[in-house]
């Protein structure tokens, strides 16, 4: 039988569900930089949400990035999956959005709560103007060539996400909660600085969007450690910000010990209650598991 090729919404989610995010050769053009490129996909993504929907909510933009993410640069035949993915209507792209979530969720249970203030519109049945905006922000990330950076290895050196929600984000209110992220040179070189070792905890109790984590592993992998072995700590009062950063921890591949609260870092206790929740969820999912497989069993009777 002749191989399928090309990217259906079905087919093509496979790399956010598991620890890691698509992995493929650096391939954009060499004229530009990955910083470059992630603030030209910024620009577009802000420009394409601010057209079509004004200020507001940016749920939508900053998930529309987050799911394309899990996009490899090509598909299985070679084919670059941009070309696919740019003719997709509103339903499929939102029918590909609803899918991938959902996989993440099934497989990774216990960050559901992390996510659901970026992706809950996404099972929220969101009427048509919404989802027309959210493929209109789509098709613009795909143009800008948000393929060639979260499709290769151009994900591990960048925070996307972070770059995008700095955008979208009104200036003023960015100025009153402080939230300039530290930019990735400068973590890179504050991250250099520490000897981090691999089994060992790295804690950001303001994380923004997981930066900070993002430099570490990389001097980390620079130095032949391994990030899996760490157990990532963070805390930050936007919750837009915490549901980056957990995606972020997939598209850096730094493993699942990931203790994030949404919350004030200033309240004691929050890395206790991070674990807690976690281990709550997953009790939940294993408990849920066994009810389908015994109903399932029982059916079968
Ligand atoms: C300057 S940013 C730094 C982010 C990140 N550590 C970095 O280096 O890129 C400060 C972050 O602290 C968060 N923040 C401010 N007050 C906080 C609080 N009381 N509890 C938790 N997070 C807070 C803001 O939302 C913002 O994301």
């Amino acid at each position: 039988m002749a191989p399928t090729c090309g990217v259906t919404p079905r087919r093509v989610s496979r790399s956010l569900k598991g620890t890691s995010m698509p992995s493929s050769h650096h391939q954009v053009s060499a004229s530009i930089n990955t910083e470059q490129l992630a603030n030209k996909i910024a620009a577009a993504v802000e420009s394409a949400w601010h057209r079509a929907y004004g200020a507001g909510r940016l749920d939508v933009p900053i998930s529309v990035v987050a799911t394309l993410a899990a996009l490899p640069e090509k598909d299985s035949c070679g084919h670059h999956v941009n070309e696919t993915v740019s003719s997709w209507d509103a339903d499929t792209f939102h029918d590909f959005a609803r899918h991938t979530w959902s996989s993440v969720i099934r497989h990774r249970p216990e960050i559901t709560h992390l996510l659901h203030p970026m992706v809950s519109w996404i099972f929220d049945d969101p009427d048509r103007e919404v989802r027309s905006h959210a493929v209109a922000v789509a098709q613009a990330a795909l143009r800008a060539g948000q393929p060639h950076l979260t499709g290769t290895e151009r994900r591990f050196d960048v925070d996307l996400l972070g770059t995008v929600l700095t955008v979208l984000r009104p200036k003023p209110a960015l100025k009153a909660r402080g939230q300039f992220y530290t930019p990735g040179s400068i973590a890179k070189l504050v991250a250099g600085m520490s000897d981090v070792r691999e089994h060992s905890n790295v804690t950001d109790p303001m994380m923004g969007t997981g930066g900070m984590f993002r430099a570490v592993a990389e001097v980390m992998r620079e130095r032949g450690r391994d990030p899996h072995t760490i157990r990532w700590i963070g805390c930050d009062v936007d919750t837009l910000a915490v549901a980056c950063a957990t995606v972020n921890s997939m598209i850096w591949n730094l493993g699942t010990d990931i203790v994030f609260q949404a919350g004030n870092t200033l309240e004691p206790g929050w890395r206790e209650v991070a674990l807690a929740q976690r281990e709550e969820l997953r009790r939940l999912a294993a408990d849920l598991q066994r009810d389908q497989a015994m109903n399932a069993f029982v059916r079968s009777l």
